[in-house]
């Protein structure tokens, strides 16, 4: 099976990709020093179609496990499904010898993680991530956070799984739109690290409303743990994202933060406004790097293939979308560092980008590419 392993000293751990290896969580777990017992978080919508599975190959290896359900959505990821599923935990009796198991997409494994990183004051925690956007990106890496009133992800803690286990025959179930809007993760990925991995992820777009083919379904793993490698040699560089190589990750997303931000609730995915966000870097990265029309071109026929956005949703102008960019937390104390492409594979973190060139790039949004 593909292995990716992330090399972080006392906090190194193993990302497994492998169809069908939901049943061999228990396994993996049993090779980890852990001998308590695990707190199985998971949501309402992933829990019914995976839940038992890696609960009985838990049990099948001696693990004695509590399971805490909350509703599906982001709307749950918050202090208050914390405070619930904490009670939840200390009633069934875990200690610090506990550990939390995160089976579910990136809210699960948010949530779940940062569970686990205040536990006792912190328990080791697997993630199995079942999602696009959690196997290639959210599951990998040690951000865990919650949501407040006051912005997304603005409470939470860098706390390292122990071990990651991705079957990625559990992306069969979701809606093609969530797999597509995952997908703009990988193109993300491609484009700061392997550019030549934008035809695979062409050739992935044109099946996904067939449900894959056996061929496909196949060679998913190495394709995940291509994805997966890419982020973690950059983890591994950046652990806290101090040094400006983990900021590269955030290739499109002070844009698409914004866009985000401006919309009514789950009217837009995340991956969608990725996908908008790098139309926008990209044009930057064309006007202050001399990134290529070609390369540009490449990336964009690439989401237009994946069926996500170029083009600002009819009810979302660029000034308001704009306004809630100049509030995201990356422009805190007024310097505006962006992530632009000199070329395929080459990342840059760059000063230069004013203010007047965001307004240029929104309005180039709410034009058709
Ligand atoms: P999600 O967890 O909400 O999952 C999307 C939907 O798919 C949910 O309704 C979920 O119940 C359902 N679902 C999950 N797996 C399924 C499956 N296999 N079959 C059928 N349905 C399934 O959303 P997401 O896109 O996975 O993650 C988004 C979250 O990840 C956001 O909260 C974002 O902030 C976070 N995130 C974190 C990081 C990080 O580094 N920690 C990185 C990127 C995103
Ligand atoms: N998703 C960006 C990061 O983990 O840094």
């Amino acid at each position: 099976m593909p292995t990716v392993n992330l090399s972080l000293g006392t906090r190194s751990y193993s990302v497994h990709v492998e169809n069908n290896s939901l049943d061999s969580v228990g396994y993996l777990t049993g090779r980890l020093r852990l001998n308590g017992k695990a707190a199985v978080i998971s949501d309402s919508n992933v829990y019914p179609l995976y839940g038992e599975r890696v609960i009985q190959s838990l049990e099948d290896a001696g693990f004695a496990t509590s399971l805490h359900v909350f509703e599906a959505g982001e709307q749950s990821k918050n202090l208050a499904t914390v405070e619930q599923i904490v009670n939840e935990m200390v009633a069934e009796g875990h200690d610090r010898s506990s550990f939390v198991v995160a089976l579910g997409g990136g809210v699960v494994g948010d949530l779940a993680g940062f569970v686990a990183s205040i536990y006792y004051r912190g328990i080791p925690f697997i993630q199995i991530p079942t999602t696009v956007m959690a196997q290639v990106d959210s599951s990998v890496g040690g951000k865990t956070a919650v949501d407040i009133a006051a912005g997304k992800n603005l409470i939470g803690a860098f706390h390292q799984p122990s071990l990651v286990v991705a079957d990625p025959t559990t992306l069969l179930s979701l809606p093609p739109r969530v797999l597509r809007e995952g997908m703009a993760e990988m193109v993300k990925h491609a484009a700061i690290r392997a550019p030549r991995m934008l035809r695979t992820l062409r050739h992935l777009a044109s099946e996904i409303d067939l449900g894959f083919t056996l061929n496909t379904i196949d060679a998913l793993p190495d394709t995940i743990a291509e994805n997966i490698a890419i982020k973690a040699r950059i983890v591994e560089e950046d652990e806290k994202e101090t040094r400006g190589v983990r900021a590269f990750l955030n290739l499109g997303h002070t844009l698409g933060h914004g866009i985000e931000a401006s919309v009514p609730y789950g009217e837009l995915l995340h991956g969608e406004v990725v996908s908008l966000g790098l139309r926008g870097a990209l044009w930057l990265s064309r006007k202050y790097c001399g990134l290529s029309a070609a390369a540009e071109r490449d990336v964009l026929d690439t989401l237009k293939a994946l069926e996500l956005p170029l083009t600002l949703p009819a009810n979302v102008t660029a000034e308001r979308a704009l306004k809630f960019t100049a509030s995201d937390k990356k422009f805190s104390g007024g310097a505006i560092r962006f992530v632009l492409l000199r070329a395929p594979g080459e990342p840059v973190l760059s000063e230069d980008v004013t203010a007047d060139d965001l307004a240029e790039a929104m309005q180039l949004l709410a034009t058709k590419p």
